[in-house]
């Protein structure tokens, strides 16, 4: 009785790790590995600069305050106020903003949501996909692989280019080709979008930073304290023996 419940409590926690990546990436297998690091500052500032230069005038990041940027990304209070606050925000306040989300669901048919928290929704690399997946279809609207008929226009256009949709013999689902190149080259565009998705990935979890090198620590620690506890053992047993 007791074996069985706790073969179901082992198999319930085997279960929820191997589905628990899966589900965060909306459940989607075939996507690229976005590649990115979030121990990497200077990929966190550069994403950082791309949020707010980018996302930021229709999207807020509401739970997520300047000064936390400056702390946790090497930044200078007065560079963050300089080159990433554009209202009249003041250093401890959130990232909000000032579109009202009647009049942004007006023009766009949708409030753009709050991205905080939105790579623990979607996982970095749904994201990593979604970013680089915007083309322009055929009546000339931007539509997106990841999120078909997405009321998001392609706001990163100038720097990717225009990709459309192009359909091989017998290829029905066709795939995406750049018909008008943009000002970076395509790594280049691939290397900013990760850094946007580190920024974005780092924000939905800014402890990430400071538990993953606790937890370097703590694995050390239990290391050498196994092997302490292996030789009192040997220390011990030996007199049994
Ligand atoms: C012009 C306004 C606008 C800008 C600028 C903008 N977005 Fe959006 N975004 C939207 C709207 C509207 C939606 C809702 C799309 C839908 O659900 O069809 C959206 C949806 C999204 C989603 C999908 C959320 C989900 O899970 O359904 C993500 C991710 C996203 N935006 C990221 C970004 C990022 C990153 C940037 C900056 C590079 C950005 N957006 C800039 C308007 C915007």
């Amino acid at each position: 009785m007791k074996i069985n419940a706790i073969k179901t409590l082992l198999a319930v926690l085997l279960l929820a790790l191997a589905s628990g990546p899966a589900a965060a990436a909306g459940g989607a297998s075939n996507l690229e590995p976005s590649g990115i690091n979030v121990n990497d500052t200077a990929s966190l500032q550069r994403g950082a600069k791309m949020f707010v230069n980018y996302c930021l005038s229709c999207h807020e990041a509401s739970y997520m305050r300047y000064k936390r940027l400056s702390e946790d990304l090497g930044l200078s209070e007065e560079m963050v106020m300089d080159n990433m606050i554009f209202a009249d925000a003041k250093i401890g306040d959130l990232m909000t903003i000032a579109m009202d989300p009647e009049d942004s669901a007006r023009w766009f048919g949708k409030t753009p949501p709050n991205l905080t928290l939105i790579a623990r929704a979607r996982g970095a690399d749904w994201l990593y996909g979604f970013l680089r997946s915007f083309y322009q279809d055929e009546s000339g609207r931007w539509n997106n692989l990841l999120l078909p008929n997405a009321a998001m226009p392609h706001v990163m256009w100038s720097l990717q280019g225009i990709q459309v949709m192009s359909h091989g013999e017998g290829d029905e689902a066709g795939q995406l080709e750049l018909q008008t190149p943009g000002l970076m080259s395509p790594e280049e565009y691939d290397d900013t979008i990760r850094d946007l998705v580190a920024y974005l990935d780092y924000m939905s979890e800014p402890a990430k930073l400071k538990r993953k090198n606790v937890g370097v620590w703590v694995m050390l620690f239990l290391a050498v304290f196994a092997f302490m506890a292996y030789l009192l053992k040997a220390e011990f047993w030996r007199d049994v023996h």
